[in-house]
């Protein structure tokens, strides 16, 4: 198996709640994220879905080092990465890079594209020597697809998908080893989405790339992932193989995720299963006692409110092999094909 690059370990970020002007008093915390495990290997992408406010950008920002967890550990290469600090943490920040969700704001209006795509060899100016990086910008806006030309154009004479090839251009700019693309193509019309999936899925071999791609949307990162991890309110609920996420979900909430994404043949849309979660999700402030997720749950029992579910593979699924056998985190896991086989 390929060598793991960026581990999380009990990931854990709270930010406090507090009340008055003067005399600052906690009265609670945002359970942002509340406890996540996963290991990335070299050259896989993992996928990280969830609904709106479940964790995933404040994730992403604590394995770049924009947020420090309040608890838990990020491993590049097997070293904590959490307690560095200075020249180390320099050192490691320029191998793990981002590309951010708006293409329309995360780029600076003032800025040419070449300044851009080149900001980062300010930070790190051992990256390229000074007069090198005009040539070396050229060659990013043509690796990923665009006319290297553009290089003293300014971010408003590009479409949204062009945006996001630059967003995705100053992320190589260090040639990082891995990069965080925190929901890459929401924010674009469905017919460029897969344009830039498919770019970022090229620059993937061509560079060596591990990815974290994340998305609130179970189709968007069926193509690229390897291995899937399903988020609820600050916790990973299922995590597998693709095809275990995909073919044979556990989790009732992997479930209604995917009764959801869109099947395109009308006759198997029909035909597919349509689960409706009612009620919203509950407030980070305030979470559920037990299993997190059994306040929208059409299976809930007692015991659900009473004891946490643990993620881990369930002991009666556990045939050897069987793509059932992926861990969830249920007391009541069984698969049920949601998307019917033709239609996937
Ligand atoms: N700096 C902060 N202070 C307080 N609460 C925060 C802060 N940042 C995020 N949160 C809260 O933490 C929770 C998780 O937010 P986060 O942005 O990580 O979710 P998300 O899954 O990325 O959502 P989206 O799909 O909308 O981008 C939300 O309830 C959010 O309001
Ligand atoms: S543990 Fe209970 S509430 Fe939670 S997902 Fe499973 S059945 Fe639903
Ligand atoms: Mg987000």
């Amino acid at each position: 198996m390929a060598e793991a690059i960026l581990e999380a370990h009990g990931l854990v970020k709270h930010y406090p709640l507090t009340r008055g002007v003067l005399f600052r008093k906690e009265v609670g915390s945002v359970k942002a994220v509340d406890g996540v495990d996963f290991t990335l290997h070299r050259g896989d992408t993992l996928g990280i879905v969830g609904e709106s406010g479940c964790g995933k950008s404040t994730v992403a920002r604590m394995l770049v080092n924009l947020e420090r967890p309040t608890a838990g550990c990020i491993k590049y290469k097997g070293e904590d990465i959490t307690r560095l600090s200075g020249r180390a943490l320099k050192a490691v920040r320029r191998n793990i890079q981002m590309v951010f969700q708006d293409p329309y704001t995360s780029l600076n209006p003032r800025m040419t594209v070449g300044d851009i795509i080149g900001e980062p060899y300010e930070i790190h100016p051992e990256a390229a020597p000074r007069g090198d990086r005009r040539r070396r910008v050229q060659e990013l806006l043509d690796v990923v697809g665009l006319n290297p030309e553009y290089i003293n154009r300014y971010p408003h004479q590009f479409s949204g998908g062009q945006r996001q090839r630059i967003g995705i251009a100053r992320g190589l700019a260090l040639r990082p080893e891995v990069i965080v693309a925190d929901e890459p193509v929401s924010a674009l019309d469905v017919s460029v989405q897969a344009q830039v999936i498919n770019l970022m899925d090229r620059l993937q071999s061509e560079f060596d790339l591990s990815y974290v791609f994340i998305a609130h949307d179970l189709s968007i990162v069926r193509h690229i992932s390897d291995r899937v991890a399903v988020m609820y309110l600050g916790r990973i609920v299922e995590r597998g193989r693709d095809t275990e996420i995909y073919d044979h979900p556990t989790h009732p909430y992997t479930q209604a995720l995917l009764s959801a994404v869109p099947v395109p043949d009308p006759e198997a849309r029909e035909r597919r299963e349509r689960i409706i979660l009612t009620g919203d999700v509950p407030s980070p402030t305030n979470v559920p006692s037990g299993c997190r997720f059994r306040t929208r749950c059409w299976k809930a029992r007692d015991v659900c409110a009473e004891e946490v579910p643990l993620l881990a593979v369930p002991a009666r699924l556990r045939e050897p092999g069987g793509p059932a056998g992926h861990e969830s985190a249920c007391h009541f896991a069984e698969e049920k094909q949601v998307v019917a086989a033709e239609a996937r």
